[in-house]
């Protein structure tokens, strides 16, 4: 009988960190990353063949993404009790190097990050309406400033004629993108059938079958595409609270940090049992978000739209495994 020596907790701890990045969001599940580890540095890389060539041409979505992954990585190492170093965009001869970590002093993690790591399995994208819930101004401002401390800015939509103006934009988005059969193909070429083994896409448990629609109407993407798929749920109408997610710049250190906001607004708000629903499809044509950023933004750029809400709908998610992941 072979005993394996023990981990250093060094050893578990940066593993521990890349197994739970792999739950970070990424438009239409498509984990756009990859990591490495040596000696005690780990290396985020985007993976390019994973990004979407119509709806994201410019890589600003994957960008988010690997954001995300980025502050989940982050959490988890603080978690496990190093404060993470991290070098953005390190090295400007390997463009797809978008982040390196490395643990930096011991500390102890406080009842925050306690918190906000044990969501990120937990939390999860919804794609309905929401329960007659309120969600808290209180933890509105909590969200705010979560979003402040990664650089973006997270604005409660309180006007109902600019949260009719981003509906409409979903709409015509929606419309025309439905019509596209480019963007028809990509939809459908990230929707999970039911019963796959596929371990990315958007899996058909991952919104209901029939939802009611919100009033203004946000329309989903239609991952369903033709075939009787989802889940049950979605008789809630609720709008939620409509936000939208800035950066002052639109560089791909924006779009990073602008993942970093997200998916620390997202895992906050988990912990308080609070759900986004996203509608990115008028940030991926240029001339509506153009629009968006002039006349509802001030000049800021628009790098996620969602509605924040309350939701008792189950809905379910897949990851690829820890060595699909890593190199
Ligand atoms: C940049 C970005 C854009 C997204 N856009 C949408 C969207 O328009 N509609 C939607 O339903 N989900 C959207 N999502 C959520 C992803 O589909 C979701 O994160 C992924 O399927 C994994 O599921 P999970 O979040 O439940 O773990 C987006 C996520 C990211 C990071």
């Amino acid at each position: 009988m072979s005993i394996r020596p023990a981990k250093h907790p060094l050893e578990s701890a940066m593993e521990a960190a890349v197994e739970a990045a792999r739950w970070a969001p990424s438009v239409h599940n498509t984990q756009p990353w990859a990591f490495s580890v040596s000696g005690e540095e780990i290396c985020l890389k985007a993976d390019t063949d994973r990004k979407l060539r119509v709806e994201d041409a410019s890589g600003r979505e994957l960008s988010i993404s690997c954001g995300a992954a980025l502050f989940t990585l982050r959490t988890a190492m603080r978690c496990h009790g190093y404060e993470p170093v991290v070098r953005v965009l390190p090295d400007p001869d390997r463009p797809s190097l978008l982040a390196t970590l490395r643990p930096g002093s011991e500390t102890n993690p406080d009842e925050t990050v306690r918190m906000l790591a044990e969501q990120i399995e937990r939390r999860r994208t919804h794609r309905a309406g929401f329960a007659d819930v309120p969600v808290p101004d209180q933890l509105i401002d909590r969200l705010v400033k979560a979003a402040a401390a990664e650089g973006a800015e997270l604005t409660p939509v309180r006007s109902p004629a600019a949260v009719d103006v981003l509906a409409s934009l979903t709409r015509a988005a929606q419309g025309v993108q439905s019509q596209d059969r480019r963007f028809s193909l990509e939809v459908i070429r990230w929707a999970r059938p039911p019963g796959s083994s596929r371990d990315d896409g958007v899996p058909a448990t991952g919104y209901p079958r029939h939802a009611v629609r919100t009033d203004p109407d946000f329309p989903q993407r239609d991952y369903a595409w033709r075939h009787d798929w989802g889940g049950e749920g979605g008789r809630d109408p609720g709008l939620g609270v409509v936000a939208l997610l800035t950066t002052a710049g639109d560089g791909r250190a924006d779009w990073i940090s602008a993942g970093e906001a997200l998916q620390h607004v997202l895992l906050h708000a988990a912990a308080y049992g609070v759900s986004a629903a996203f509608h990115t499809q008028v940030l991926e044509m240029e001339l509506l978000r153009e629009f968006l950023r002039r006349e509802i933004c001030s000049g800021a750029y628009p790098q996620m739209i969602m509605r924040l809400g309350v939701t008792f709908d189950d809905t379910t998610s897949v990851r690829r495994s820890l060595s699909d992941v890593t190199g």
